[in-house]
This record gives structure tokens, sequence and C-alpha cells, in this order.
């Protein structure tokens, strides 16, 4: 990550928007200077211009932002409005019969649905949600692969006023158990499986160890037949989501809700062991999910847009699931994954399903990146006019050649910074306004007030770095951590006494006012754009039997961006050769089981303790600096056992 970060801080080349796509962008650059006019003079103002045009209201508002709680922020929470409606409902007059969703399996299957088709079947569904007991305000969990029914469950949870939780499919049973805990959730929505890299995701299973555990709460597992291979129904708590909408009726009224009723939780790791259920509202949400399509995305009628990303991350939220649809634009959905049965797969796909704007991940260009040009020179690629990227920053060679060999020197790249708790993109290039910089993500957009401050919360002038901030509360900003409102304000607020929300990442403006993003600085990795804490996989590996105790940390890596690095302290003896070796896949394989496969440590060092200074605190600068091949320019004088160094090392 330093030699990335190196190399973007030396980054000149500017990129203007290619004539052909600024002539006929949505926002031109008089448009976007007028919005920016508008949200500087009136604020609320502004944003309330945007939610009477973007929204459709059961009842208008006439709250604009409510601060009498801060940081507790509220947003026209006097209105009403259902957002599944304003998703589907609202396009049908116009737009009926067009496609919203084209799916893809990984084994080459397809399916369409126009709007029509698909509020009909979110509306026969969210029937049959009642019909097993949900109620508005239920807490229903969503462990699905990337099918039109993940997309389904969660409109037809939104039209009910029920609020999920999806959790990735590639999360383990106890991390889903621990979440269905936390959210109290009634109902899962899982699936036999899902098909990815030629394997079987197996889902049900999962759910079946989570729930049979200690699960008090869930009383009811809903299973799309996906796979078809043979899994366990437990009778009376499972049902078949084709028996659980047999004979239901596919028109159910949208429920109206108040704006601020929670839409979803969504659950990201912080600095501690324990994930947390990030909150979001209905109306402030949709809103800038709706927005950021049409501003960033500049999706049209004829847009064909393609988001990679799982329905189980925030991205699959905003821009599959919510944002696109209430835009009305067309989406891809695709299954599988992204080097199945080569990787030449997403440019097939591409060129296939027609795809006119692209957004993925700085991980998955580098790993496509890697197989040569060969795979996406063999695909017509001509119909793409817009790329994007998201969840971390990307390195400009990963840039350039997304920009030449992908966009062929004729789309612009958005690369957009933006989180979990943010609900939205955040800053950003506008593709027909911003010259771009390969590494940056450039500037705010309107009504996002970003800022970079300093230990004392003064802003830090042009090319020092600070504390990457936002200065006023936004519509899709998150309300709370679920069930833990003292931790939504230690951790995003009180830092600076409540007066800027705090992002997490460390960053650096250059000259021209443009956002560099240096990382975390708290203690979460971002392995493939996915967060995780470090304390999370550390309190996966003490849970261990043998382990006694561990530390981890993070080092760069060519594709992952970042990959774990763990120091293990073991009961007995120190293993070494052989026995090491076995250690290692078998603790690579538990915390696969504890968290996911994607918190596996790519790197463990067993070793006899762990480097402690005098008032017992891990020296965990100087073990990132060994893991990093760095050279250690800490004093490690105090160190009670100095032969460790060696062992850390991996020389003993
Ligand atoms: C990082 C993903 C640099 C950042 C939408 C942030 C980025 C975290 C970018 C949020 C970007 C996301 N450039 N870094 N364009 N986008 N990040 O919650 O550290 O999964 O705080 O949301 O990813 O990750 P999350």
């Amino acid at each position: 990550m330093t030699d990335n970060i190196e190399s973007i801080l030396d980054e000149q080349r500017l990129f203007e928007p290619p004539a052909s796509f600024a002539a006929s962008a949505r926002l031109k650059p008089a448009d976007l200077q007028a919005l920016h006019d508008e949200a500087a003079n009136d604020y609320q103002g502004f944003w309330a211009a945007r939610a009477r045009e973007a929204l459709i209201w059961d009842r208008p508002f006439t709250t604009v932002l409510d601060d009498s709680n801060a940081p507790n922020y509220a947003w026209f929470s006097d209105g009403e409005l259902n957002v599944s409606a304003n998703c589907l409902d609202v396009h049908l007059a116009e737009r009926g019969d067009k496609t919203a969703i084209i799916f893809e399996g990984e084994a080459g299957d397809r399916r369409t649905l126009s709007y029509r088709e698909l509020t009909a079947e979110v509306s026969r569904f969210a029937n049959a949600l009642k019909e097993q007991g949900a109620v508005a305000g239920d807490r229903i969990v969503i462990y699905m692969p990337m099918v039109p029914e993940a997309v389904i469950a969660m409109q037809a949870c939104a039209r009910i006023g029920a609020v999920h939780s999806v959790v990735f499919g590639g999360f383990s049973a106890t991390a889903l158990r621990d979440r269905i805990n936390d959210a109290g959730a009634k109902i899962v929505i899982t699936a036999d499986g899902g098909r990815r890299g030629g394997g079987i995701v197996e889902l049900k299973q999962a759910t079946d160890t989570a729930v049979g555990d200690d699960c008090r709460t869930i009383e009811k597992v809903i299973v799309l037949k996906r796979t078809g291979h043979e899994v366990n129904m437990t009778s009376g708590r499972d049902i078949w989501w084709h028996d659980a909408v047999a004979g239901v009726s596919d028109e159910c009224a949208p429920l109206p809700v108040n704006a601020e009723h929670p839409l979803f939780l969504l659950y990201t790791s912080g600095s501690t062991g324990k994930p947390k259920g990030i909150q979001h509202a209905s109306a402030g949400y949709l809103l800038h999910a709706k927005l950021t399509n049409q501003w960033v995305f500049d999706l049209n009628d004829n847009d064909v847009f393609w988001c990679t990303a799982d329905v189980g991350w925030i991205t699959g939220h905003s821009y599959v699931a919510y944002g696109p649809l209430a835009a009305g634009a067309t989406i891809v959905m695709y299954e599988g994954g992204p080097v199945y049965p080569d990787a030449g797969r997403f440019w097939k796909i591409c060129e296939e399903l027609g795809v006119t704007v692209f957004y993925t991940a700085p991980t998955a260009l580098r790993a496509l990146m890697k197989f040569g040009d060969d795979f996406p020179n063999q695909y017509d690629l001509s119909k793409i006019r817009l790329l994007g990227t998201v969840g971390e920053p990307i390195n400009p060679e990963a840039w350039m050649w997304y920009h030449t060999v992908i966009g062929k020197e004729r789309c612009p790249i958005v690369d957009t910074w933006w989180q979990t708790e943010t609900g939205g993109i955040m800053m950003t290039p506008v593709p027909g306004v911003t010259a771009t910089k390969p590494g940056s993500c450039t500037q705010a957009l309107p009504g996002i007030i970003m800022d970079i401050v300093d230990d004392n919360g003064n802003p830090v002038e042009a090319e020092g770095g600070g504390y990457l901030v936002i200065r006023k509360p936004w519509p899709s900003m998150l309300r709370t951590i679920w069930g833990d409102n003292a931790r939504y304000i230690e951790t995003y607020w009180e830092k600076f006494q409540n007066r800027y929300y705090v992002a997490g990442d460390s960053a650096h403006r250059d000259k021209d006012g443009y956002f560099w993003i240096m990382g975390r600085i708290d203690d979460v990795v971002n392995v493939s754009g996915h967060r995780l804490g470090t304390m999370e996989v550390e309190s996966a590996l003490v849970a261990h039997p043998r382990v006694v105790e561990a530390a981890v940390v993070s080092r760069p890596h060519e594709i992952k961006g970042e990959s774990i690095f763990a120091y293990v302290v073991f009961r007995g003896d120190r293993p070494v050769g052989d026995e090491a070796d076995t250690l290692t896949r078998e603790l690579r394989d538990w915390v696969g089981e504890q968290v996911g496969s994607i918190a596996k440590p790519d790197d463990i060092r067993f070793t006899d303790n762990l480097p402690k200074t005098r008032s017992g605190k891990i020296m965990r600068r100087l073990l990132r600096a060994i893991a990093r091949g760095e050279e250690i320019t800490q004093d490690t004088s105090t160190l009670e056992n100095e032969a460790i160094l060696d062992q850390l090392r991996g020389l003993a």
C-alpha cells in the first residue's frame, strides 16, 4: 500500500471527459455548478427540492433536517412513502415492459424480468412473507446467492416495512448466527445453494448450523430451490420459496412508512471484535441512491448497468437492489465468479448483454489484468460508455489498464469513494464534467461537504494529510448502530465533539482540491475491497482451543490490496517445520469457519510470545513493519526477549 500511495502522490496525469460523452451527459458543467451553488446557498432547501423531485410521497414532508437529537439526525421525518413503490410501481405506466433485470447464472442460464414482472414477483413474495408471519418492523435476514430472488426478497421486505439484513453468502454459519442474534431476526431467507467458481455454496447447510445452535428468534426459514441438490428441511420451520408463493396473489399494496423507518441493517467490521449493524432509514437512503445513479452513472433509458457487487455488501444495495431500479434502469445480475470458466467471463457478459455502464472493484481489475489483454480483446466492448470503481484506492496501473484495455480511452472512469455508513457515493468525478486523475476520487458531490482535518479538528490546507470528515449531515447517512447508539456516537462523532462525521479514513488534498484516500486509520483492513476488523480475526484465532494469543496486521497484496498476516502464540511448544505447515492450514480453515473465507490469513507465523510495551500493549507497528519486510525503526530494547524478533521475522 505504501508503494501505491507514493506512486499515487506523484500522479500528474489529467484526463478530460471525452467530448462525445460530455456532449450527451445528463449533467453538464453548468448543471453541476448550479447544483453546487444551490446547496451552498440553502443546504436544506437543496435537499428538500431533490427529495420532492426524485421521490413519490404518500404524505409530503414539511420538516427537512431534524437536528434536535444530534448526532442522531433525521431527514424528512414527518413524510411517508414506500421504497419498493418508488423503485417499481412508479415505472409501470411509462416503462412497465422495460427490462428491469437481466440475470445470468454461472452455468450460463439466463432470465429477464420486466418492471411489471418484477413488481408482480415482489408483491407475491411480500404477501408470502406476511403469510409466514412477517409484519412491519420485523427483522428478516437474507442469505442468498446473486439471483433475482435476492433483490425480490429485499424489495418485498421494503414493501411491507420489514427490515432486511443481508448477510453475504461467503460468510460462515458462525458469522450468520451472530448477525441473526444481534438483529433479533424472525425469518431467514436462503437457498439450497448458489453456484460459484464451478462449485456449490452450501447456504442451507450453513443456515441450519446457524439457526440450529442457540437461535431463539428465528421462526421460519424460506428456502429458494436454486441448485436442486439435496438439503435438509426441518418441518414446521423450513418452507420452500415455491411453496410459500404458491397460489398467493401477485398484488400487494405497498405500505407507506415514515421517512425514518429503518429500511435495512447491514453489518460491517469495525475496530472491535463485534461487527456493527449499520442502520439506514427509508427516504434519505433511497433519495441518494437514486440521485447518484443518475448523476454518477448517468443512467438513461437505454442503458444496461452492471454493478458486479454482491447484494451482501452496501454496493449491492445502493447500485443493484435499490438505486438503479428507482432510476428506472436495466440492471445485470451475475451469479458466479469472475474467472469461471475463464478470465473472460466479465467481458463476455458485457458483450452479450450489451452492458453500457460497468462498475466494479479495483481488486477484480487487478486479478483480471494479470491474465493479460487477450481475454478482454476477444470481446466487443464497444457498447460500454462509462466505467466505475469502488471499495479501495485504485492503483494507477490498474486505472490505466481499465482506461485503455476496457474503456479504449473513450470512457470516463468514476472512482467513487463512499462507505456502508454513507449509504451512497460521496466523492467521485461527475463523468461528463470532472477531469480525472488516476487514483483520485476527485471531489464531493453537490450537497456533500467533505473535509480533511488535523488532530484538533482544524482543516488541513492543501497537500497535508489528515482525517477525512463530513461536515454536515446528509440524507443517506447511517442513523445509528442497531442496538448500540453509544457505539454510534463513539465511533463516528466523539473524536471532534460531534461536529463532524469521522469516516475512519485518512486522506490528503492536492493543489487542485482533489481528494486522495490514503487508507484506514483504525484497525480495519481492506481485503479485496471488503472491510475486516483485525480484532475480528484475532477473536476468531483465539477461539481455537490451542491458541493462546494472536495479533493480526495487514500487509500490501498485489491483487487483494491488503492481506491478513497473523502472529500466533500456541499452547505448548512452538510448532515448527511440517507441524507448523499443518497447523497453518488448520488455523486458516478455522478462521474461514468462524468468519468466512475472505478472512483467512495469507500468512501465519508462530511465535513464543508477542512483542509488548512495558504497559502490556502489543507493538502492532513493529509487527506491521515485520510483516511488510520493512526496516524496524522502533526501539526494541524494551522487549523482554529480543530473540523473539527472529521468530517474528520467520528466521528462527
Ligand atoms: C474504502 C464500500 C479509496 C475506504 C462502498 C472506505 C475507498 C471503505 C474507495 C468503505 C475509493 C471505498 N477509494 N478507498 N474509491 N471506496 N474505499 O463500507 O477505506 O465496504 O472507508 O463500503 O472502503 O468500505 P465499505
